[in-house]
């Protein structure tokens, strides 16, 4: 890994691209939010397809594949690196913040940061991934910032299976939505965050389910967001004067079936992509 004190900001860094990487396909939400919120940035993406879910592991295997990840995201040189996976935001990004010069962001922070904004009850739900709700990371941000919030968490895992099988306006998925939000809607809750990068895409059908009272909030749109003012105060926003070039260039990396990401890529992305390279991760 890059040493802290090797990092510098010069002009070809400026525009590079940004690394951003997940446990598979999810993070493209946040790719999606990146390209609409800051579309001269160039992305280099990096989904683990090979070894997904990163949901129900430990730690100390997601730090495993999180270090692998970031030092092939190193030799792609980005700029920067946004953790667009929940569970490895939660469990691996304290550990990984200290040992990188590069700036990093992951996506609990920003969610929380805007549930903290947005409840006036103070009484915030939370749904996510096993791994993220047993690192308790959400409550811990949310309560640090104000010791009268409450919050209610419950992992949802069938989510992410639903979701990859293009199920996120079907009856099934709305009746499991309704028991898994069941106990969470007993507590009247006015903030719920969508905590996986899955949920985004379940929007319609979560909003049916939790009604007006209850404001959705979703990381990876803050993440965004957040990436923004990271770069600005930086000084890394992308130069397109420098550059000549005025729209982000995006490539995708993964470590399995390819072609399955590709297509949910187009399903969800704002531009269309003819391809993803495959890595062998295990190799980093
Ligand atoms: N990307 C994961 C997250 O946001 C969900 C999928 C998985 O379990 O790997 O937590």
């Amino acid at each position: 890994m890059t040493l802290k004190s090797d990092f510098e900001v010069n002009n070809s860094m400026r525009n590079a691209p940004i690394g951003v990487f997940d446990s598979g396909l999810g993070g493209l939400t946040v790719v999606r939010e990146i390209m609409r919120n800051l579309p001269d940035e160039s992305i280099t993406y990096f989904g683990d397809t090979a070894r997904v879910p990163y949901g129900n592991k430990s730690r100390e295997t997601i730090l495993r594949y999180s270090r692998q990840i970031v030092h092939f995201l190193e030799e792609k040189k980005v700029k920067a690196i946004v953790v667009a996976c929940n569970t490895a935001s939660a469990l691996a990004l304290d550990t990984i913040e200290k040992e990188l010069s590069l700036p990093i962001l992951g996506v609990v922070r920003p969610g929380a940061d805007m549930a903290i904004a947005n409840t006036v009850n103070k009484r915030v739900g939370v749904i996510a991934t096993e791994g993220t709700i047993r690192s308790g990371l959400y409550r811990k941000l949310i309560c640090g910032a104000d010791p009268e919030m409450q919050v209610f968490e419950k992992a949802c895992p069938l989510f992410v299976p639903l979701v990859e099988e293009g199920w996120t306006k079907d009856p099934i998925t709305e009746e499991v939505a309704r028991r898994y939000l069941g106990d969470i809607l007993e507590k009247n809750i006015d903030t719920l965050i969508m905590g996986c990068t899955h949920y985004p895409l379940l929007r319609s059908l979560l909003k049916k389910v939790v009604g007006d009272s209850v404001q959705l909030v979703n990381p990876a749109y803050e993440t965004a967001q957040a990436l923004k003012k990271m770069l600005d105060e930086k000084g890394l926003r992308h130069d397109p004067v420098s550059v000549g070039e005025e729209c982000g260039r995006y490539r995708y990396y993964a470590s399995d079936s390819v072609e399955h990401f590709m297509d949910f890529a187009n399903r969800i992305l704002p531009y269309y992509s003819v391809g993803a390279e495959l890595v062998a991760i295990e190799n980093y």
